[in-house]
């Protein structure tokens, strides 16, 4: 950790909630009056949403394994210097939109790159930063891809964000078996929520998990 601010970091595979799930907590750090950070990965910084277009552009299907996962550690190194770690030394509440075991997940695991090597460049592109929680919302694959194709389309997200919408169900059932490993391998610092039940009862397990770490 960094200045006596709190990193909290929200992860899953696609479609499992976590965009509703960040802004009900936003909505609990603003109530209880803390200095609050609502950010994502990619995308956090004005460098960072360059990349972001680049990493999901569908038109992009040729983008290289190496290269995608060098471009996730440009991007969180560029947003942990420039809003990350002046928000943490503020003391403020970050609520971070995938992390470091996103990268774990879905190039580790989902692209069976090495896993070691990512951890360097996690280590690397944060400096050290590391999540006091990491919230895994968790929801089978089939319900997550279901929610993510309906709200892409609808929203007509997918045609400018929707390269890993496009990979097969072996892809996200190698991710979520990645965050379950990570869950495991790491049980203090990251959770493993149900995210298949209603948004509220979802909430109200995650409050129980933040709540002690906003008491001092
Ligand atoms: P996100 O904006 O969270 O999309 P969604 O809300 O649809 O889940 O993340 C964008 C995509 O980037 C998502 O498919 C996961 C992927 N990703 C990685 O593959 N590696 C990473 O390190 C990060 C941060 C995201």
């Amino acid at each position: 950790m960094r200045g006596s601010g709190k990193l909290i970091t929200f992860e899953g595979i696609e479609g499992c909630g976590k965009t509703t799930q960040v802004d009900l907590v936003c909505r609990f750090v603003e109530k209880r009056g803390l200095p609050l950070l609502r950010t994502r990965e990619p995308g956090g910084t004005r460098i960072g949403a360059e990349i972001r277009k680049m990493l999901l552009d569908p038109q992009n299907r040729n983008l290289a394994d190496a290269a995608e996962l060098l471009l996730y550690a440009a991007d969180r190194a560029q947003h942990v210097q420039e809003e990350i770690v002046p928000a943490l030394e503020r003391g403020a509440v970050v609520l971070c939109d995938r992390y470091t075991d996103a990268t774990l997940a879905y190039q580790g695991f989902g692209r069976g790159l090495d896993r070691p090597m990512i951890e360097t460049l996690n280590r690397m592109a944060t400096g050290g930063v590391c999540p006091a929680l990491t919230l895994f919302i968790d929801v089978p694959v089939t319900v997550g891809l279901a929610r993510a194709r309906q709200r892409n389309h609808q929203d007509g997200v997918a045609d400018t964000e929707g390269r890993f919408e496009e990979e097969a169900v072996s892809f996200h059932t190698r991710v979520r078996e990645g965050y379950l490993a990570l869950t495991a391998s790491e049980p203090a610092r990251v959770k493993r929520v149900d995210g298949n039940r209603s948004p509220e009862e979802t909430h109200q397990q995650i409050l129980s998990l933040i709540e002690p770490l906003l008491v001092n």
